[in-house]
């Protein structure tokens, strides 16, 4: 059935088809969460970051959620539906029978907590603690959607314990330095442990039948052997970007515009085994272009590599953070229309144009692009 604004129906097969509905994150009351394993293995060591928590300064939120409404508002003229998440106190303690923590994060990357494949949205595992209850933000919405659409599927992984046991020690030192942490990298040594199934929802891709999913941080191989098993008429493939030495989230490094083009970070490139299926298939891998900025803004998990988080509206039609003037000219040198979207100052909340969205129906049918074996 093709797609009217007046009927709610979930459907997202790729990250390129044609945007008609999506969920655009809020800053609401986000907080930098207490120290916890895998929080501080991400954040960086010369980080403002390091050794602060609690709520963000309320400028800052007021300017971010301006950001966020302005952009809502600039995809609803555009005729797209958008709907937002409902915050919680995120300065709640989280608490469950195994771990404390005192406060929870936010939401304002829904990309991080919700994957759509097909006619099914699945909420992630989360590999963080203060970010175990997220996905109560998004329950409205899901039970509207469930409600309306008799064909919506409602799945929500294994909550994983987090205990201690599902993250290395050797990660939690202050001072590990960028040459360890790109060597453990290379050697696929990440904080998560194979205690327990481990995934973000921004870890993956979704290329018609094939997921593709980044092992790292926030996802480990039982989540990924997870995933397998939860969509069995998907291939599943695993991939790593050696040259990142905060692996998390593949989409400030690998960036399907269209079928046949992925821009990739050329500090995290694929391996050159890992790029075999899109070769035989003729997909061309680019080097993104380079990011406008020197550093993240204050109080930013992210790297400047957010400047290839982009959100694509349509295979000829990509949301760029107006800022990135080199990935604009890129992209437009591509071929694609460059929408402007002014995003930075909302960075530190979680991320950006990708980031800062969620999927809840694209155009299109699940497609094979890989149809030779590699
Ligand atoms: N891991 C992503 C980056 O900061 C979000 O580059």
């Amino acid at each position: 059935m093709d797609w009217s604004p007046d009927k709610t129906q979930v459907k997202s097969w790729n990250e390129w088809d044609t945007l008609r509905h999506v969920i655009v994150g809020r800053a609401d009351d986000c907080h930098i969460p207490p120290p916890e394993p895998a929080l501080d293995a991400k954040v960086p060591e010369d980080s403002d970051m390091r050794g602060q928590w609690g709520r963000r300064p309320q400028e800052t939120i007021d300017r971010a959620n301006e950001l966020l409404d302005n952009f809502a508002s600039m995809l609803k003229k555009r005729g797209l539906r958008v709907d937002r998440p409902t915050p919680f106190d995120f300065s709640k303690p989280a608490t469950t029978p195994d771990w404390h923590t005192d406060s929870n994060f936010g939401c304002m990357p829904p990309r991080d907590v919700l994957l759509t494949v097909g006619h099914e949205i699945l909420e992630a595992t989360m590999s963080y603690r203060c970010r175990w209850f997220e996905y109560l933000c998004y329950r409205n919405l899901m039970q509207q959607y469930y409600d309306e659409d008799p064909n919506m599927r409602h799945e929500a992984a294994p909550k994983p314990r987090l205990t201690d046991a599902d993250y290395h020690p050797d990660y939690l030192s202050e001072k590990i330095g960028e040459a360890k942490r790109l060597e453990w990298a290379a050697e696929k040594h990440f904080v998560t442990t194979e205690e327990e199934p481990l995934f973000d929802a921004a870890d993956v891709l979704r290329f018609g039948r094939d997921l593709v999913v980044q092992h790292g941080f926030t996802t480990n191989l039982k989540g990924i052997d997870w995933l397998r098993r939860h969509f069995p008429d998907h291939r599943v493939h695993a991939v790593n970007f050696p040259g990142d030495p905060y692996p998390i989230h593949i989409d400030a490094t690998f960036t399907p515009i269209r079928p046949g083009l992925i821009l990739n970070n050329p500090q995290r490139r694929l391996p050159q085994e890992q790029r075999a299926m899109f070769e035989a298939n003729g997909w061309e891998i680019v080097d993104a272009a380079q990011p406008a900025h020197n550093q993240p803004p204050p109080l930013c998990y992210s790297s400047v590599w957010l400047s290839m988080n982009v959100l694509v509206l349509d295979p000829k039609t990509v949301c760029v953070e107006a800022s990135e003037v080199y990935q604009a000219d890129q992209l437009d040198k591509l071929g694609v229309e460059v929408v402007p979207v002014e995003l930075r100052d909302a960075y530190a909340f979680g991320g950006g144009l990708h980031c800062c969205t969620a999927d809840v129906y694209r155009d299109g049918e699940c497609e094979d692009y890989f149809p030779k074996a590699s």
